[in-house]
C-alpha cells in the first residue's frame, strides 16, 4: 500500500499522477484538514504533523510514503526518514527548477509557493544547485492553498490577485512558472490563460509519479483500493474529488474516514 498526505486537498494532484501511473496499487490518502494550511505555520509545527501522519501511515502497513506537499517536504522530509525503518521509503516534492532552468528560453523562471517553502533553505538550495546562471524570482502566495480548499476558487477577487502576482513575473521576462505548491495544480485553470502563450507553467506531478513506479516494485497482491482519510470533514475530502474533476479517483475511492491524529 502505498501512502500519500498533504495539508488538505492539494495532495490530490499527486495522488491523480500515481493512480493513472499505478492503475493496480492500494493507495490511501491522507489529508490534515484539522491543520490546512501548513504554509503560514512554524517549521516545528509542520514537522510535527508530519512526524504523526508518516508514523500513523507505516503503522496502518504502507511501505511507501509520498509527502504530497512542498511545504511538509521542505519542513520535514528529512526528520521523517530519520524516524522510519529504511523499509518504508518516503518520496517528496518539490518545486520543480530543475525542468524549467533546463527549459527556459529566456533564463528566467518564477517560483509561486507558500511562505514556509518561499522562505525554505531547502529552496534557496535547491536553486543554488540548478539555476546556473538562470534568474529564479521566488514569489510567496499567502492564502492561495485556502482559496482551494474552498472548492469554489473562481471569484473576482481572487482572480484580481492571481493577476496581480503573475503580470508583474510575465513584464520581467519570465518564461516558466513553478507551481511550488501542490494546491496550485487547480489552480492551472485560472493561471494559464494570463501566460497567453508567454510563459509555461510547470508542474513535477508526473515526475513524482514515476519515481513512486521506480520504487514501489511488485504488488500483484494489490487490489486498486482507495481509501481516503482526513483530520476534519470527511466527507469535503469526498466531495472533492469530483468538483476538482478527479473523476477516476472518485470511481476508485471508498468513503472518507476521520481519523483523530
Ligand atoms: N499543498 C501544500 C504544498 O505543496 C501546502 C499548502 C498549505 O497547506 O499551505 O506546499
Amino acid at each position: 500500500m502505498i501512502g500519500v498526505f498533504d495539508s488538505g486537498l492539494g495532495g490530490l494532484s499527486v495522488l491523480a499522477a500515481i493512480a493513472h501511473a499505478l492503475p493496480r496499487a492500494d493507495l490511501v490518502y491522507l489529508a490534515d484538514s484539522a491543520h490546512v494550511p501548513y504554509g503560514d505555520k512554524p517549521d516545528g509545527f509542520i514537522t510535527g504533523r508530519v512526524l504523526t501522519i508518516g508514523h500513523y501511515l507505516a503503522d496502518a502497513g504502507c511501505r511507501l510514503l509520498v509527502v504530497a506537499c512542498n511545504t511538509a517536504t521542505t519542513a520535514a522530509i528529512q526528520t521523517l526518514r530519520n524516524h522510519l525503518p529504511p523499509s518504508v521509503s518516503v518520496v517528496g516534492v518539490e518545486p520543480g527548477v530543475k525542468p524549467a532552468v533546463q527549459s527556459s528560453v529566456a533564463r528566467h523562471i518564477a517560483v509561486l509557493a507558500t511562505e514556509a517553502t518561499a522562505r525554505s533553505q531547502r529552496l534557496a538550495h535547491l536553486i543554488q544547485t540548478h539555476a546556473g546562471t538562470t534568474r529564479v524570482d521566488i514569489a510567496p502566495c499567502p492564502g492561495w492553498a485556502t482559496h482551494v480548499e474552498t472548492l469554489q476558487p473562481d471569484t473576482p477577487a481572487f482572480r484580481a490577485e492571481i493577476t496581480a502576482k503573475i503580470a508583474p513575473l510575465l513584464a520581467a521576462g519570465v518564461d516558466r512558472v513553478v507551481l511550488g505548491c501542490t494546491h496550485y495544480a487547480f489552480l492551472t485553470p485560472l493561471i494559464n490563460p494570463l501566460l497567453a502563450g508567454r510563459a509555461e507553467l510547470v508542474d513535477v506531478a508526473a515526475a513524482v509519479a514515476r519515481q513512486v513506479v521506480r520504487l514501489y516494485g511488485d504488488h500483484h497482491e494489490d487490489q486498486a483500493r482507495l481509501n481516503l482519510l482526513s483530520t476534519a470533514y470527511p466527507e469535503r475530502l469526498r466531495a472533492a474529488l469530483p468538483a476538482l474533476g478527479l473523476h477516476a479517483l472518485a470511481e476508485r475511492a471508498s468513503s472518507a474516514k476521520l481519523v483523530n491524529l
